[in-house]
């Protein structure tokens, strides 16, 4: 197998807009390491699954290890495993706290240490991260602080690491959502949900992954946060 073909991890990719990456590297003919912690093996000979919490640095570990022993190289991150969990903010557990900071900021500083040490090697790479356009945008009714000071964090580092590795080949991108039709919002919600966007429809996993894959194919664009969210960061 030749290998120069271009390796794609993408974290939370069992449902919803990960998987809908996977589908839309593997279009591109990328090959795929994709983590969850209940993800199965695929019968795509160029879809590695590597089950386990993306917050352990163990299992980053073992994403980035068995990326280059089955593939040889890694070109691109996309940091899209995270958990949305709105609540009024006093309604918050030590628990919640715990879940979100742990899949959200631990599940982005790990993998991404150990995948960009090879893409430096390679004096090559892309990372994106999945954040939200709520991090900068607070929306009355929707109270999410621990959304906003998650994906806000790594909005800002985004842009931190795309000053940091500029010279050295690697580009760090965000794209920030607006609200998205995935498993995360059940059918009931749907209408409610449009209604938050100036265009007046909930986004689709396609206008994401094509988001990420036009980042992915503008060679000159680092430190960009694209929002992608029918309007909502324009204003209302
Ligand atoms: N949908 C939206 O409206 C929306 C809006 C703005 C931002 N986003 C962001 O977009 C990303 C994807 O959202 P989605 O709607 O596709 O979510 P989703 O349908 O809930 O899927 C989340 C994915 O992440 C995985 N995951 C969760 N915790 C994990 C962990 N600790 N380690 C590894 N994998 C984990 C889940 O699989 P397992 O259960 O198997 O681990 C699943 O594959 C998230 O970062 C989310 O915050 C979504």
């Amino acid at each position: 197998m030749s290998n120069s073909r271009k390796v794609a991890i993408i974290t939370g990719a069992s449902q919803g807009i990960g998987a809908g990456l996977v589908k839309a590297f593997r279009d591109r003919d990328y090959r795929v390491v994709a983590n969850s912690r209940s993800i199965k093996p695929s019968s795509d000979p160029d879809v590695l699954a590597v089950a386990g919490d993306i917050s352990d640095r163990a299992v980053a570990e073992r994403i980035v290890k068995e990326a280059l022993a089955r593939f040889g190289r890694i070109d691109t991150l996309v940091n899209n495993a995270g958990v949305f969990v709105a609540k009024p903010f006093t309604a918050y557990t030590v628990e919640d706290y715990a879940n979100i900071l742990a899949t959200n900021l631990n599940g982005f500083f790990h993998i991404t240490q150990l995948a960009v040490a090879e893409m430096e090697k390679q004096r090559s790479g892309h990372i994106v991260n999945i954040t939200t356009t709520l991090a900068e945008y607070a929306i009355d009714g929707v109270p999410s602080v621990l959304a906003s000071l998650t994906k806000g964090g790594l909005n800002a580092a985004t842009k931190s690491l795309a000053i940091e590795y500029a010279k050295r080949g690697v580009r760090v991108n965000a794209v920030a959502p607006g609200v998205i039709k995935t498993p995360m919002h059940g059918p009931e919600t749907h209408a409610a949900l449009a209604s938050l966007h100036p265009v007046g429809r909930m986004g689709e996993i396609s206008d994401i992954s094509d988001a990420v894959l036009f980042l992915e194919s503008a060679g000159f664009v680092t430190g960009e946060i694209l929002h992608v969210d029918g309007g909502q960061s324009a204003g209302h």
